[in-house]
């Protein structure tokens, strides 16, 4: 399981039922440009990746709330894996087959639109769950218990979540989180949610502000004692295996 700090609004709840709605269309020439719909980077991804630890050779992969697929990608091409990209907005994963056809990965990029409280997938079959800065949709310990039966034996669950990451906000950030997310929790306490739900916690890390990584090498926070931990990832799911 990995945590991460990140700095989104509230949930985005966008569907592909009312994509011609006069408030969907601002909201798809707002994002159009994008390159990505949360914080992070294909480096921040790759690094996530690495401390995911080892994958089968081609390992079977859902990212879930993938939107155009800025994590979608690097991981297909990064694995040889097969990508499973969940989104309920219809345009982002048609952009998403569009990329993925002009990167040479379309074969191997399954663009699927689905409600991720809902997956119409089967248990057991995941090397690899992924999410960016979408669990908070349907709330961090609602995806963490929903997600689990995707994942193969020994599989890994990662994900990025917005997080506190002081004890003492100032009285503004306080008030506008508390409206915009108010279930927003501490890293220490969403490992232990993840604990839990029967996830063993390899490591989170900070996600940097802005694009850039921290120097290689730096050392990534360690949430509540006890051994260094590298990164994040967690492993769950039937037949776990500890990290
Ligand atoms: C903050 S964006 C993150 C997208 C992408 N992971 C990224 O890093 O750019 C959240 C994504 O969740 C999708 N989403 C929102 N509600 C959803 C739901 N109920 N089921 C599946 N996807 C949903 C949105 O369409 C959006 O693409």
């Amino acid at each position: 399981m990995h945590t991460s700090r990140w700095c989104g609004g509230g949930p985005v709840r966008a569907s592909s039922a009312d994509v011609s709605s006069p408030l969907e269309q601002v909201f798809l020439a707002a994002h159009d440009d994008l390159p990505r719909e949360a914080p992070g980077s294909e480096e921040t991804t790759a690094l996530l990746l690495r401390l995911a630890g080892d994958l089968p050779e081609r390992p079977r992969i859902v990212d879930i709330g993938c939107g155009t697929g800025p994590s979608t990608l690097p991981l297909a091409a990064a694995t040889g894996g097969e990508v499973v990209a969940v989104d309920l907005h219809e345009p982002f994963l048609q952009r998403l087959r569009t990329r993925a056809a002009v990167s040479g990965l379309g074969e191997r990029v399954r663009p699927l639109v689905a409600a991720m409280d809902d997956l119409p997938l089967p248990d057991g079959e995941a090397d690899l769950v992924w999410s960016e800065g979408a669990a908070y949709v349907m709330g961090f310990d609602a995806a963490l218990a929903g997600w689990r039966r995707l994942l193969a034996p020994g599989g890994t669950l990662v994900l990025t979540e917005a997080e506190w990451t002081t004890a003492t906000p100032s009285p503004g950030a306080r008030a506008f989180w508390d409206a915009n997310y108010p279930a927003m929790r501490t890293t220490a306490d969403n490992v232990a949610a993840a604990q839990r739900a029967g996830y063993t916690v390899q490591a989170v890390y900070l996600l940097p502000v802005g694009r850039l990584l921290p120097p290689a090498g730096l050392p990534a926070r360690h949430p509540a004692g006890g051994r260094p931990r590298p990164g994040g990832a967690g492993r769950g799911g039937p037949g776990d295996r500890g990290a």
